[in-house]
């Protein structure tokens, strides 16, 4: 019997050596130390034994269990061990690796000056509004005293989406709307997109942006649009920027005028950027025709009024020296990430 025990206690120490995972050594422990175990079963063959023998082999079996039970809690440790070992291998953290970059949006060079339109507006008082771009033909034309025969309507390739239906060519459309809706004094302007049937090229698209102005109230004359516009001119462009008007005609002023301000690119000696005349055009403008006001039932005998419709296209190729406008609409990351 002193044998047996000697025999399990080196084959357990053995098996429990060469373990490597805790089921495997649970399954040990089952076997040798366990009710049903190998090392139980010879204990229960002790009454078996003479009462000189009894006590020897009693203090050997409980040798070789402490024997065991201690191999196997020195063998749960080292596993314990390099588990976590491993894991903390597996799971490490290489701080010196480069982070993910997380890439920062930014706004289009047309919203980006749209802004600064608006904030010089509001800054002048004006209130921002909206308009539909699918317009009716009353709005886009007839209201601005455009006539369904009238030949002013060639100025503008429109597209028409049924006989009285079109995407609005101007944002002057928005000017009838403010001014059924509201009684002077009024001051308002309406940014939007604009469409027109033109050809694609450096300075044309068929999509484009105009903001809209309109100022009804007592006593307004051509001076006040003048200085309105100067003092938009410096805020957009600089103090040392010069505005000119030109004589025009629009259907819906009288008088009305066409807005240059002075090249931003070469002050105004003449260059490629303003074909060599100094000059750059960015607005129609002029004083709200009497009969637009009275169809709108405002008296022009009280009062008098002024409009503008500004090129935000223009105005943003010029500031920041675009040579090509299709540049703004095809979305081009390595063109927009520069206005960032
Ligand atoms: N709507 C005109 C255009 O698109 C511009 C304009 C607006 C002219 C307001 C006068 C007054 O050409």
């Amino acid at each position: 019997m002193r044998e047996q025990l000697e025999q399990i206690k080196a084959q357990a120490l053995d098996a429990l050596e060469g373990c490597g995972d805790a089921k495997a050594l649970d399954a040990l422990r089952v076997r040798y130390l366990g009710k049903k175990g190998e090392l139980t079963a010879i204990l229960k063959q002790m009454g078996k034994l003479s009462p000189e023998e009894r006590p020897v082999i009693g203090q050997k079996a409980n040798e070789v269990r402490e024997a065991l039970e201690a191999a196997l809690a020195a063998r749960q440790e080292a596993l314990k061990g390099s588990a976590l070992a491993s894991r903390l291998q597996e799971e490490a953290l290489d701080v010196t690796m480069p982070g993910k970059t997380v890439t920062e949006g930014g706004l289009h060079p047309l919203s980006i000056v749209l802004d600064d339109m608006i904030d010089i507006f509001q800054s002048m008082g004006f209130d921002i509004l909206d308009g539909p771009e699918v317009e009716t033909d009353y709005y886009c034309f007839e209201a601005l005293n455009v006539p369904k025969d009238h030949p002013a309507r060639d100025m503008q390739d429109t597209f028409y989406l049924g006989e009285n239906l079109v995407l609005r060519t101007q944002t002057s459309a928005a000017q009838i709307r403010v001014m059924e809706n509201r009684k002077p004094p009024i001051r308002i302007i309406c940014p939007g997109r604009v469409y027109r049937a033109d050809e694609v090229d450096a300075t044309h698209s068929p999509v484009f942006h105009q903001v809209e102005g309109l100022v009804v109230d007592k006593n307004i004359t051509l001076c006040d649009l003048k200085g309105c516009l100067e003092q938009f001119a410096h805020e957009i462009y600089g103090p040392e920027t010069k505005i000119r008007f030109r004589p025009s005609f629009f259907p819906f002023t009288e008088p009305s005028v066409e807005v240059d301000v002075s090249c931003t690119a070469c002050g105004g000696k003449g260059c490629r950027v303003c074909k060599g005349a100094g000059w750059i055009e960015i607005l129609g403008a002029g004083m709200v025709h009497p009969n637009v006001l009275r169809l709108c039932g405002i008296d022009p005998e009280v009062y008098s009024g002024f409009a503008f419709g500004i090129g935000l296209d223009r105005l943003t190729t010029t500031r920041y020296k675009i040579s090509d406008i299709r540049l703004l609409f095809e979305n081009d990351m390595r063109f927009l990430t520069q206005f960032k």
